[in-house]
């Protein structure tokens, strides 16, 4: 395989129809559709539909914009899992079509591992522990052997889901993190909410109950504010433990909760006490993209790990622990 080998990326697990042209040392184009539902949360059908509607588009001017010919292009990468299932056979089925028209190999990416893999890509960070923390999943990861160890998860939903489910109860328009994150700023009496650990995982759910059967008698402001404390602290609480236990020096975050200003200085916090060197990506590339995909494509392509065809349907529940890393 050439150095400069450039490989084609598409996401689609939920919200975010994305596509990206990376090789080994730089982004070279991207577009991205992203499905925002008009009303509640996301409907896997509607958002699937979207992504159908929107792919050809999203494709071709990633394509486009790069100003590349096609045979440049040497393979051709999609988020296999986790995710929702009708979303991921969209995708699925246009990667595998592309595939074979371009004659390249193709690459069924695990979701998870590329938001670690192009967070290390772009921070420089080297064996760090992982805080990954988006809609669908909260989970405290480090590498070991050949794999994604899980230190930590959610018990139940993730904690951006819990975030969006709250601010869905006082009919914020979805994703819920952004706003939250403002009212929170506002927010100046504290009120008392559930904190779950259970060793080394956490529990979102029953805050979210708790905060919405209080609506009546506190703020949103200071509902957002204790929320936002409750649910950070307890990432930061087994975040902390991990680094102790895994024995990193570096913390690395991703996911699209990342973006969360609070959640940042809580575990710049630990990490200063800790000496231990705090790793996030610029705020645009915490959240699902194209590029993550295409750049952990390279990575399993380089290690000889294409998916044949007729091995790849998608896997809705994949879980990170589960995919070989043979490149660390
Ligand atoms: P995954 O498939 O990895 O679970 P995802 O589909 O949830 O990914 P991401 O882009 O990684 O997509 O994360 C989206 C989540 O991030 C949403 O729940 C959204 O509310 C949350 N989020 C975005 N910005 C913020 C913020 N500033 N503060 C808190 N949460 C945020
Ligand atoms: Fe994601």
């Amino acid at each position: 395989m050439k150095e400069d080998a450039i490989i084609l990326g598409i996401e689609g697990t939920a919200w975010n129809l994305s596509a990206a042209l990376v090789d080994e040392r730089k982004i070279i184009s991207e577009y991205e559709k992203p499905y925002l539902p008009k009303e509640g949360g996301i409907h896997p059908r509607d958002a699937a539909q979207s992504h159908a509607s929107n792919i050809k588009e999203v494709i071709s001017k990633t394509i486009r914009k790069a100003e590349i010919d096609l045979d440049e292009i040497k393979g051709v990468a999609f988020s296999i899992g986790p995710g929702m299932g009708p979303c991921l056979r969209t995708v699925a089925t246009a990667s595998r079509a592309l595939s074979l028209l371009l004659k390249v190999p193709l690459l069924g990416v695990n979701h998870c591992v590329a938001h670690i893999e192009f967070g290390r890509w772009l921070t420089g960070a080297k064996n760090p522990l992982v805080l990954y923390v988006s809609g669908a999943n909260s989970q405290v990861i480090a590498y070991r052997d050949k794999k994604y160890r899980i230190y930590g998860e959610t018990l139940d939903i993730g904690v951006g889901n819990a975030i969006d489910k709250f601010s869905r109860f006082f009919g914020l328009k979805h994703p819920g993190g952004p706003k939250v994150e403002e009212l929170a700023k506002r927010g100046k009496e504290y009120v008392r909410l559930p904190y779950v650990v259970k060793g080394m995982d956490f529990s979102f759910s029953g805050l979210v109950t708790a905060a919405t059967s209080k609506s009546k008698e506190n703020s949103l402001e200071d509902l957002s504010f204790s929320f936002q404390e409750n649910a950070f602290s307890m990432l930061t609480e087994v975040t902390e433990r991990a680094l102790s236990y895994a024995r990193r020096d570096e913390l690395l975050l991703v996911g699209g909760v990342g973006a969360n200003l609070r959640l940042r200085e809580m575990l710049e916090t630990v990490c200063e006490e800790r000496e231990v060197k705090f790793f996030v990506p610029d705020r645009r590339y915490v959240g699902d993209n194209g590029a993550m995909i295409a750049y952990t494509g390279l990575l399993m392509l380089k290690n000889g790990m294409a998916t044949p065809i007729e091995r790849s349907s998608v896997k809705p529940n994949f879980r990170p622990d589960e995919a070989e890393i043979p490149w660390f």
